[in-house]
């Protein structure tokens, strides 16, 4: 199994990230940190909380920073709304919140596992690049950075950047400058991998709490992306996610990338070295397209498995 830290800020499709990596037999889940992003930092906590108390999970969980390294939180209530998880009305959770802060939940799991750490981070990298600049020791034992965001071309929240590198530019340049192999879901795939209407209908279908959960989550998710002219809802966290359990139904190409951070028009931007005009090593798995229908037969297969 594989050892990960899930670092999540959600959000309806880091939920469903977080339900596919429960759901898999393939993850020893450490432990789930939690950064703001889709929402404050105080309602991201409580949604994780709530989604894992739901599908009768629990976790070690710990809250991260409240806001970015060096700015000012930005979040995406338009997106996901208020609560940051509007749709599926869920209980509270009685989910314990570990006492440390979530680099130190970090630490303390890289430190202890016999093996080296996945890390999974679909929200802004604040947690991850603060963990890595306190605790660069900890580098020894981590295998790889399997992160949603960026993209090669254009962003979803300006021209050139995408949300979760744009809210914490200064974290992503550490966390991809840092000699760990990166796998970058960026937009250029989760544009591709789209849920339709007859995809969620497939899951409504299943028709036990856990898929009539998600399939709410996917309604509300669909409203804001098909009003933005999109022809489905992109599952961008998900990506991140279904590479480490199935990477042959993924194509991507290794380039070196770094973060614009101090760009007029292009701050937050994954600056990809396509024709290797750097002469730099490669630091990333760049994730391009996938098969779709493989992409949704998993995430179906994976909800199937709660009750
Ligand atoms: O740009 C999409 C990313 O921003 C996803 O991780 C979504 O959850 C939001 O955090
Ligand atoms: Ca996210």
């Amino acid at each position: 199994m594989i050892p990960i830290i899930m670092d999540c800020d959600p959000g309806h499709d880091d939920a469903i990230a977080l339900l596919m990596a429960f759901a898999s037999d393939a993850f020893d889940i450490k432990g789930v940190t939690i950064t703001g992003g889709n929402q404050t930092l105080v309602k991201t906590l409580n949604n994780a909380r709530k989604v894992l108390s739901f599908a009768g999970k629990t976790a070690r969980i710990a809250a991260g920073s409240d806001k970015p390294m060096l700015r000012e939180l930005e979040v995406a209530p338009q997106v996901h709304g208020e609560t940051g998880l509007d749709g599926p009305v869920l209980p509270e959770s009685d989910l314990p919140v570990e006492p440390m802060h979530a680099i130190a939940l970090m630490k303390e799991i890289c430190d202890q596992s016999p093996e080296p750490v996945t890390l999974i981070a679909t929200g802004p990298l604040t947690n991850v690049g603060t963990f890595l600049t306190i605790y660069p020791e900890c580098k020894a034992n981590i295998k790889q950075i399997a992160i949603m965001g960026g993209s090669m071309v254009g962003g979803n929240w300006t021209s050139s950047a995408e949300f979760n590198i744009l809210v914490d530019p200064e974290a992503a340049d550490i966390v991809f400058s840092s000699g760990i192999p990166i796998i970058m879901a960026g937009l250029d795939v989760t544009h591709k991998a789209l849920i339709y209407e007859e995809d969620v209908e497939r899951i409504r279908a299943i028709g036990k709490k856990v898929s009539t959960m998600v399939a709410e989550l996917l309604d509300f998710f669909m409203k804001f992306h098909k009003s933005m002219g999109y022809h489905g809802a992109p599952l961008h966290d998900a990506c991140a996610v279904a590479y480490l359990l199935k990477p042959e139904i993924f194509i991507g190409h290794d380039y070196y990338v770094e973060i614009e951070t101090k760009g007029e028009f292009t701050t937050g931007s994954t600056v990809v070295d396509q024709f290797n005009r750097t002469k730099k090593k490669a630091n990333t798995k760049v994730l391009l397209d996938l098969d779709r229908q493989a992409f949704v037969d998993l995430l179906v297969d994976l909800v199937n498995q709660y009750a």
